[in-house]
């Protein structure tokens, strides 16, 4: 069988190079691709992890009415997120203000689905500078910007991952909200910067999700805080 090569549906080019939403024909269907960067960033052929990064933290907590998500990528964890009734309010911060408006154009159906939830807000910012101004506290963080900080698409989230940021996104949790961070492989050195920065009653998971694709496994990991109710 001869593959068609992908469908652009959007690009741009942005202060981090080329930034583009395509679109491929497969026996499941349709399925979208986002280049961000001149990369391959994700497609949504399998987004089960993605979807485990908001069950897992929502799962984790007692009442999560305002959840913070970094990173709007396809969608799928905000839709996940929004599958929840609870959820009240949904803050997405997105670096990539294209990619706000296409959501908003609706060229993709989990990233329209996403803009017209009316829980929604979609913010065009860096997460790690949102983490670090002084704001609400929110019941559940979600970070998936980038692969991990061992494997970075963008160098300048390297900050992200360090200590302050981390203890930003912790200090930004009401009692009893659940961190979670979204990694390409295990993160061995970020488990233990979290269980060093987190406090004593705190609780501190690695979630290891094995992944098949096209032939090869993969271990991608979800790092997740969940910060003591008192
Ligand atoms: C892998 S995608 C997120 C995938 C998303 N979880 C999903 O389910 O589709 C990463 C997204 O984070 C954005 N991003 C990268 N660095 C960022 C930053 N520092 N602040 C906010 N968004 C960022 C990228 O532009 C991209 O849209």
């Amino acid at each position: 069988m001869i593959e068609e090569p992908p469908r652009t549906l959007a690009r741009a080019q942005t202060s981090r190079g080329d930034l583009a939403l395509r679109v491929r024909a497969s026996p499941g269907g349709p399925v979208h691709e986002l280049i961000v960067a001149g990369i391959f960033a994700m497609d949504d052929v399998d987004h089960s992890t993605e979807d485990v990064l908001a069950e897992a933290a929502l799962s984790r907590c007692g009442t999560p009415a305002r959840v913070l998500v970094g990173g709007l990528g396809l969608g799928h964890t905000a839709l996940a997120v929004l599958h929840d009734r609870r959820v009240a309010e949904l803050e997405i911060v997105e670096l990539e203000e294209p990619l706000v408006a296409w959501a908003h154009a609706g060229l993709v159906p989990t990233l329209a689905a996403v803009a017209a939830d009316p829980r929604v807000r979609l913010r065009i910012a860096d997460i790690a500078a949102v983490l670090t101004e002084p704001g609400p506290a929110y019941d559940v963080v979600l970070l998936d910007v980038d692969n991990g900080p061992s494997f970075l698409v963008h160098q300048a989230n390297a900050g992200l991952y360090a200590e302050a940021h981390l203890r930003a996104a912790i200090d930004r949790l009401a009692p009893g909200g659940v961190l979670a961070i979204w990694a390409a492989q295990r993160e061995p050195e970020l488990f233990a910067r979290l269980q060093e920065i987190a406090g004593a009653q705190d609780s501190i998971a690695e979630l290891v999700l094995p992944i098949t694709r096209e032939g090869r496994s993969f271990d991608y990991a979800i790092y997740l805080v969940e910060r003591s109710g008192t």
